[in-house]
């Protein structure tokens, strides 16, 4: 016993069902297949596409578009064999600590505070964009101070710093808001994402749609350019053209893509989770996965990728500058795009925190986390505690840090993650044939190679800065692991 331990699969099953003090199943695999897309369409195709065609790729982020896809189907069949095997809420969080043992499974939840918590904040900081866009439809906008963290500063052409930032506010207010708004459940939070969600997917639509015309071939000349190297306002270096370029290009969209595996956090919330699961991972995926490459393409065809390098340009709020710049028959979308990305930036931040406090739920529920992770509203049955803590520190990291930075930090930390749930469907195979798997990845291990192969691929192209973030990150956890958790883990103590 010990690092290893195994949580046992009939074990797993039968602690979610412990009677009433368990999350409530309400989801249908409509609501699953709305929840993903809420989650997935967000900050990643509104802002980090622009930023991967600044920093990254240029014309050819489309590819770099397909490359995640890639990785993503790849990891999303294993998710959804996990999901359908063991459809309870935590994701591949509960899925390796069936599979690989306690430490893993601990890496992997501590790991996917970075997918969930911190992509949050990412997307809360891309709300403060998009807010500011919207103000100035009336004139106004937050002062640079505070929408922006302490490590950012407004230049002009010259470079001179025209102003520094303080504290992100808005970023924190939306954070605010949405936690809020969990505490009070999720089925309630399912139908406003509902809304949310046609009018995320009809904006995206008409931009593709109307913006196509407007697409100029200098701006796609060169589709790929050549390999070379761009240094961003933060001073860090970035492969820019060529293969280098697409796949770093690959590793900042694939943020666009996060999300259709939260649908498995709420595998416990989910009516019929053995049938519903892989429907509402792989069909949000897909229809998502179309509406990206058009995007990209028309959005670095309307718009050339330099502009989005410039502060005073399209740095921010990339696409309602396009819009405005070069369609300008349609202000109108520019403005529509604006608020439908307000709202639409809201329901990922929600799915986010949503699973963050699922898989804090369940291994609160192992003794990996404190009891109070898993302490239910008496009322809402919600997770309400650990929506407050998840307040504080996904607050924290909204205000004062860039969000190029947690961005990065989020598709690094979930790629492995990734990479860790295609290795455990190979694994389970092995060691545990005898289970009934609703959805069987086909042509394992071909598919879970490949998929931890595109993934690596991925993270190799985001950089050695992150891959320092994440190991900093992943040491912090080993910490709080044999400081905190190993002592206090169930299953251990359990087997004494
Ligand atoms: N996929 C989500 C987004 O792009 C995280 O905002």
């Amino acid at each position: 016993m010990g690092i290893f331990t195994k949580k046992p699969i009939g074990k797993l099953l039968l602690d979610a069902d412990d009677g009433e003090k368990t999350l409530k199943r309400t989801l249908s695999a409509t609501n699953l297949v709305a929840l993903g897309i809420g989650a997935i369409i967000g900050a990643g195709l509104f802002v980090r596409t622009a930023a991967a065609a600044a920093n990254n790729a240029g014309p050819s982020v489309t590819i770099g578009f397909i490359v995640a896809a890639i990785g993503c189907a790849l990891a999303g069949l294993c998710y959804a064999e996990f999901a359908s095997m063991i459809p309870i809420a935590g994701s591949a969080y509960t899925y390796s600590y069936a599979t690989m043992g306690e430490l893993v499974a601990w890496i992997i939840g501590w790991d996917l505070v970075l997918e969930y918590a911190v992509g949050a904040a990412t997307v809360g900081i891309a709300w403060s964009e998009y807010l500011n866009k919207l103000l100035e439809m009336f004139g106004m906008r937050v002062p640079y101070e505070w929408s922006h963290s302490p490590f950012e500063s407004l230049k002009d052409a010259s470079g001179m710093v025209l102003s520094h930032g303080i504290m992100n506010i808005p970023a924190l207010f939306i954070i605010f808001m949405i936690s809020l708004l969990l505490i009070k459940g999720s089925k309630e939070s399912a139908v406003v994402n509902g809304i949310i969600v046609i009018s995320k997917v009809s904006i995206v639509v008409l931009f593709i749609i109307l913006g196509w015309g407007y697409m100029m071939p200098a701006n796609h000349t060169p589709y790929i350019p050549p390999a070379s190297t761009y240094t961003d306002s933060h001073n860090i270096t970035h492969n820019f053209g060529g293969i280098w370029g697409i796949l770093g290009a690959a590793g900042v969209v694939f943020f666009a893509f996060i999300g259709f595996d939260a649908v498995s956090t709420a595998a416990q919330e989910a009516k019929n989770p053995k049938r519903d699961m892989p429907i509402g991972i792989l069909g949000s995926l897909a229809v998502c996965t179309i509406l990206y490459v058009l995007f990209a393409h028309v959005l670095t065809g309307v718009a050339n990728y330099e502009d989005f390098r410039d502060a005073t340009k399209g740095k921010e709020a990339s696409v309602a500058y396009a819009i405005k710049t070069y369609m300008t028959n349609y202000s109108w979308l520019g403005n529509l795009v604006t608020v439908a990305i307000l709202f639409g930036f809201s329901s990922v931040i929600l799915v986010m925190l949503m699973g963050q406090s699922r898989v804090f739920y369940s291994m609160s529920k192992d003794g990996l986390v404190p009891k109070m992770f898993s302490a239910l509203h008496p009322k809402y049955h919600t997770p309400y505690k650990s929506n407050l803590i998840f307040l504080v520190i996904v607050g924290a990291f909204a205000a004062f840090i860039p969000g190029d930075i947690v961005g990065e930090m989020t598709s690094i930390g979930t790629l492995f993650a990734f990479v860790l749930v295609c290795a455990g469907v190979w694994i389970l195979r092995v060691t545990n044939p005898e289970i009934p798997r609703h959805f069987k990845v086909p042509l394992v291990p071909v598919v879970s190679i490949l998929g931890i192969v595109t993934c690596i691929a991925m993270m190799a192209g985001l950089g050695t800065t992150n891959w320092m973030r994440l190991g900093g990150w992943l040491l912090i956890g080993l910490v709080i692991y044999f400081g905190y958790s190993k002592k206090h883990s169930k299953l251990n103590n359990d087997n004494k």
